[in-house]
């Protein structure tokens, strides 16, 4: 029977600190996203993804001929098997996108050849493969349900602008490319977000990097976590013009509705890549003649941050996904895909975090997570139920 004395901690895990980690911090209170001891603010500033992904991975800031060896590792590995383009060929055009993606990585991984290794080199060398991988899969599924031929990956372009080339067919100039990088460092991590718990519980059982990505992949798939920044476009699509930000905050408060890209559960500031991202939709709208989007969610912003404070005597905060959202239209990616570009940023994080699960930590190592749940089912009585042949089942 139970212990009477067990915790039972109904809070989603809010508030509870379950591993230690080196990969990066979120000081919520004072609105800082740090990564291995960087600033987020300096790393979008002075660096580029590749060169967070090895800060992730290896744990300090390349150098040069580091740099070198290992975007030339990454371009490298960005080839997906025939075998995947062929089963993507069999996918209804209309699947769900991150569906795609999770099936995908488990395909990929019937490719690896270090599926069984489980050293530390195995699993850097399967981190770098499903980095490089990610945006090859998407911008050929991509291509695949437009009735296009998927793209080989470029070697000379960077992990950013080889993406853009891949999605679109042309390679994009150098302001674009660099507002994609920027993209990549912002979202590539976020300490224990759902997903990336997802993919250390799973790599706590010994299950390999793709099973552990996989899982992270089904998890950021929620509108609650990754999916956000699709429903903050769909929001900006709904409302149609600048004209209706007002009525419609006051509709959504009025109905008890979210706003999304408003609100996070970790910071009490606005969101610091929030800032970062906002110019980049405003120059980005600039560019393609249709700066709509970006007026109006700034208006929306500030609308929305009155009206809460009005109502409710406190403050809300602008999140990450509210500027992606507009900028990524800008800049012609479909809405559908917004979630998996995250993804194919932040599965740097996740794969950092499978390795620190694996072989960081003071404990002998892995430590399989198991919590524990209060049953509050039957026992049909003081004990257990007495079992009843089938046929006298009522
Ligand atoms: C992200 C989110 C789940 C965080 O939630 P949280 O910090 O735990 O806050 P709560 O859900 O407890 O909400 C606290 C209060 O603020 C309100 N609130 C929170 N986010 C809101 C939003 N975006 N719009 C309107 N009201 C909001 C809640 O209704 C609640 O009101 P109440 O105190 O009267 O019940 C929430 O802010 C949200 O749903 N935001 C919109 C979705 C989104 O952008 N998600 C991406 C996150 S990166």
């Amino acid at each position: 029977m139970e212990d009477e004395c067990k915790p039972m901690l109904n809070t989603g895990l809010r508030g509870v600190v379950i591993a230690d980690t080196r990969i990066s911090d979120v000081q919520g209170a004072a609105g800082k996203l740090i990564y291995r001891g960087y600033l987020i603010q300096d790393l979008a500033n002075n660096a580029t993804f590749e060169e967070v992904a090895f800060l992730l991975l290896f744990e300090k800031l390349p150098n040069p001929s580091e740099l070198k060896a290992f975007k030339n590792q990454l371009a490298a590995e960005r080839d997906i098997p025939q075998e995947l383009i062929a089963a993507l060929k069999t996918r209804p055009k209309d699947a769900l996108v991150m569906d795609v993606l999770q099936a995908g990585v488990s395909l990929l991984a019937n490719h690896d050849p270090d599926i069984t290794d489980q050293s530390q080199e195995a699993a850097v060398r399967m981190a770098i493969r499903l980095i490089a991988q990610f945006p090859t899969l998407l911008a050929a599924w991509d291509r695949i349900r437009n009735d296009k031929k998927p793209l080989k990956p470029s070697p000379k372009l960077d992990h950013a602008a080889n993406f853009l080339y891949m999605l679109k067919g042309e390679e994009p100039d150098e302001e674009e490319s660099h507002f994609m990088d920027v993209c990549l460092v912002l979202h590539a991590e976020h300490s224990f977000n759902a997903s990336t718990f997802a993919a250390r519980e799973v790599a706590s059982t010994r299950a390999h990097m793709y099973a552990s990505v996989g899982a992270a992949v089904g998890s950021l798939s929620g509108e609650l976590h990754g999916g956000a920044n699709m429903r903050v476009m769909e929001m900006l699509k709904k409302i149609g013009s600048v004209d209706k930000v007002e009525a419609y905050v006051n509709e959504q408060f009025d109905a008890g509705r979210v706003i999304f890209g408003l609100g996070h559960a970790v910071y009490d500031t606005d969101d610091p890549r929030a800032h970062i991202l906002s110019p980049m939709s405003k120059r980005m709208g600039e560019r393609i003649g249709e700066t709509k989007w970006y007026e109006m969610s700034q208006l929306l912003e500030n609308t929305g941050k009155d009206e809460f404070h009005k109502r409710k005597g406190k403050d809300i905060y602008v999140n990450v996904d509210f500027y992606s959202a507009s900028l990524y239209y800008a800049m012609g990616i479909p809405i559908d895909l917004f979630t998996p570009v995250f993804a194919i940023s932040r599965v740097s994080g996740w794969t950092a975090h499978v390795i620190e699960e694996y072989f960081a930590g003071a404990a002998p190592k892995p430590m399989l997570y198991r919590p524990e749940s209060e049953y509050v089912g039957d026992y049909c009585g003081p004990d257990v139920c007495e079992l009843e042949p089938l046929e006298d089942r009522g």
